[in-house]
């Protein structure tokens, strides 16, 4: 893929264009009447407006001498371990920890004063086989030494940790895996505290895709976290992924979403942005995609209490996309060739300087 660059006034129109035929997908989109610098790295500017604006990474790209000159080069004030702080590969064996990768990018983050997130501690997904072979009656006491073990290895050095990541259906009801099977919903209560109890100071979230907007999953999200927080369990904020596309729509309702969960008293974050879309890229898709991104970033700058926008890594060339959904890609700002897109990088500086908007 080519990056474009296209006049600013016209990528405006563009954008008003397709906001205006989204109608039902995004409403009263304010556009910013003047452009970010794009010489001012994302963080700063994030920054200015007491946020972060982080990426994902990945050990393969971390070789990569051209793509960690732009992950340390002040564009991201904000850092996620993609995979190595997942149980598959912390704890491979029941009882022996292996943090060494994890340790490296947890330290390159905090070496370009990048506040680094935590993911994750309890999931479905790239769990150890042990952990799934286990008998019921002993998952909670290995769930919580995991809990403990690595939270306590990183106690300073992370700042918030995705606690347990994608609990719900898209219905709504809890997800059946090893941890819900063996001691029903309470496994979260029971995570969260013991997560607490390891490094007090620690930002404790839960983490879900497709609850940006309302709707079953995101009610669900909403209900547990207002019924935790009446027991006193220590949560302190809802991670959104927003992983989204092109092609389905945009989650209108989000910035009231985001908003209600600080209602709780709260943080919110957005997690693991990326906006795909079915190849090939076309200036169409293009703006939709600019459009997506900005309606994101300025649902996050419209409520106080969300801190911050991570990308689920900022590069075509090592997004998840293709992988999962063959056929769909060019989610992120910088292409293949880790060239800026100038269409994706300007809208995201322009919505974090912009007063707040409402999608
Ligand atoms: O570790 C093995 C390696 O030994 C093997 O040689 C290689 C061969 O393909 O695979 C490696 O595992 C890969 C793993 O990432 C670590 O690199 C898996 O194949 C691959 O499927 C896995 O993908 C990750 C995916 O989670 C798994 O669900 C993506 O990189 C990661 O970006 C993605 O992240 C998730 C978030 O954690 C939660 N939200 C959704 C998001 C996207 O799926």
């Amino acid at each position: 893929m080519t990056p474009r660059t296209r006049p600013r006034r016209r990528r405006s129109a563009l954008l008003a264009g397709f906001a205006a035929a989204l109608t039902g997908l995004a409403t009263a989109v304010v556009l910013p009447a003047s452009s970010a610098s794009a010489a001012t790295g994302l963080a700063a500017l994030a920054a200015a407006k007491g946020r972060f604006f982080g990426t994902a990474t990945d050990q393969p790209e971390l070789s990569d001498t051209q793509y960690t000159s732009i992950l340390t080069g002040g564009e991201f004030n904000q850092l996620t371990p993609g995979n190595r702080l997942k149980w598959q590969f912390t704890e491979p064996v029941q009882g022996q920890f292996d943090f060494a990768e994890a340790d490296r990018e947890v330290n390159l983050g905090l070496a370009h004063r990048m506040k680094v997130r935590g993911h994750t501690l309890v999931w479905h997904s790239q769990l150890a086989g042990w952990v799934t072979a286990l008998p019921s009656d002993q998952v909670q006491a290995a769930m919580e030494h995991h809990i403990t073990t690595e939270v306590s290895h990183f106690k300073g050095r992370v700042f918030a940790w995705d606690v347990v990541n994608e609990p719900f259906n898209e219905d709504g009801t809890f997800r059946a895996d090893v941890f819900s099977n063996a001691m029903g919903s309470g496994y979260i209560a029971d995570a969260l505290r013991t997560a607490h109890a390891a490094d007090p100071r620690a930002k404790l979230y839960l983490n879900d895709y497709n609850i940006e907007g309302t709707g079953p999953k995101s009610d669900a999200m909403y209900n547990l976290a207002k019924s935790l927080l009446a027991q006193g369990v220590p949560l302190n904020g809802i991670g959104f992924q927003g992983h989204l596309a092109v092609q389905y729509g945009f989650p209108a309702t989000m910035a009231a979403n985001l908003q209600r969960f600080a209602d709780l008293g709260l943080d919110v974050g957005i997690t693991e942005l990326d906006v795909r879309m079915p190849l090939p890229e076309t200036a169409e898709k293009d703006a939709t995609q600019d459009l997506y991104y900005h309606n994101v970033v300025s649902a996050c700058m419209a409520v106080r209490r969300c801190v911050g926008v991570t990308v689920w890594d900022f590069t075509d060339k090592y997004s998840w996309i293709p992988a999962f959904f063959p056929g769909q890609g060019a989610p992120l700002p910088w292409d293949e060739n880790l060239v800026k897109k100038p269409h994706v990088y300007d809208t995201i500086a322009d919505a974090l300087c912009a007063r707040p908007t409402t999608t």
